[in-house]
């Protein structure tokens, strides 16, 4: 089995794996000479882009994982929910989503009719990547955000709005974004995925209370649904220092962790899952020594723990220089943490 999947399910690995959430993409000057022929949509559209877009960096930095490129609002396609994706900022829906007719007309999500070329491109993938292929979807709450607020938020009141004073309305919202999630990652697990990512972006804005009763029982379905499909589950969300306890709870056999809280206070509070981050990804905008001293200290808080996934906290900055990724691939490699068990 690869080093990914190995240290996904916390078992002896040769070398601590390494992949970057967003390494496909506008970090790479060949993804952005495609982008002026083509949207995001349309790239999403076609399976032979969507593989060649997922596989560059498998090929050109040595990830050890590659993660399907697409967005999480894609499944919003098929569900009657119109919107528009805009570079560096995020999707705008047209028409926000705040009243019981508003949420009774956000449809299920059929896959294999609306985003039928993202599985071509996953069946593409697995039969020429040398990694594991990483789906994922939006965690249905980062995903209620977008649909309640119309877009991006920085404080996330209409969302918080609704949970708390029409409970029935979140929970019937709640449930069509799980489904949709549970029917997107099924479609692509059986078109090859090997593990799934489950994004909740945004989650960190809510108290533990509110995480409780207004996020996690959604999310233990969702992990539950994907239980018989014997993949890898990641779980992941920014800002979630004090939130990872209830996260862990919920469900993932892999946390994905920002740099806001150290690896090895966030590894105390998850206990035996592994774990996957945390570097600041804006540290690649600094000089190489000052990478790997920040990557080091990463490692040093893992200590050679089975089950470390090395990942940054968020995405790949746009202005990330592809040698400064390329320099820290190899430099997570080949670097021990002192008290490291480490087997062939
Ligand atoms: O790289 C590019 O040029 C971007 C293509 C693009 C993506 N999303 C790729 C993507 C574009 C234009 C979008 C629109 C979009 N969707 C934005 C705008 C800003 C941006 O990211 O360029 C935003 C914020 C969204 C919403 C979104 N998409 C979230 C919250 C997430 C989860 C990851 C995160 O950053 O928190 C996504 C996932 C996503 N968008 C992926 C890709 C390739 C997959 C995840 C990955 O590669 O790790």
């Amino acid at each position: 089995m690869s080093r990914f999947l190995r240290a996904c399910r916390r078992q002896m690995v040769d070398r601590t794996p390494v992949w970057f959430m967003r390494q496909a993409g506008r970090s790479q000057p060949e993804y952005r000479a495609l982008r002026e022929r083509y949207t995001l949509l349309e790239i999403c559209a076609h399976s032979d882009l969507v593989a060649e877009v997922t596989l560059r960096p498998v090929e050109q930095l040595g990830v050890d994982a590659a993660i399907l490129f697409a967005d999480i609002t894609l499944p919003l396609l098929g569900m009657g929910v119109a919107f528009t994706l805009h570079d560096g900022d995020g999707p705008r829906v047209h028409r926000p989503v705040r009243t019981a007719s508003d949420v009774a007309a956000v449809r299920p999500f059929e896959p294999e009719a609306t985003i039928e070329a993202v599985l071509d491109a996953v069946r593409l993938i697995r039969a020429a990547s040398p990694v594991p292929l990483i789906g994922f979807a939006g965690a249905p709450f980062t995903l209620a955000s977008y649909l309640i607020e119309g877009g991006p938020s920085r404080d996330f009141l209409a969302t918080k709005t609704m949970l708390r004073a029409a409970p029935e309305l979140w929970d019937s919202l709640m449930h069509r974004l799980t489904d949709a999630a549970i029917a997107y990652l099924r479609a692509q697990v059986a078109a090859g995925a090997q593990a799934v990512q489950l994004f909740d972006s945004w989650v960190g804005c809510l108290s533990p209370t509110d995480y409780r009763a207004a996020v996690a029982p959604y999310m233990r379905r969702l992990f539950e649904a994907l239980r018989p499909l014997d993949v890898v589950t990641i779980h992941f969300g920014t800002g979630t220092a004090g939130l990872l306890r209830e996260m862990a709870a919920a469900g993932g056999d892999v946390i994905g962790v920002d740099w806001r809280i150290g690896l090895d206070a966030a590894w105390d509070q998850i206990g035996d899952r592994a774990i996957q981050g945390n570097l600041d990804p804006s540290v690649l905008l600094a000089p190489p020594e000052v990478v790997r001293g920040q990557a080091a200290a990463v490692l040093a808080q893992a200590a050679g723990r089975p089950g470390h996934i090395f990942n940054l906290g968020h995405g790949v900055l746009p202005d990330t220089p592809q040698d400064t990724l390329r320099m820290l691939v190899e430099f997570v490699h080949t670097t021990r943490p002192a008290g490291a068990e480490v087997s062939g």
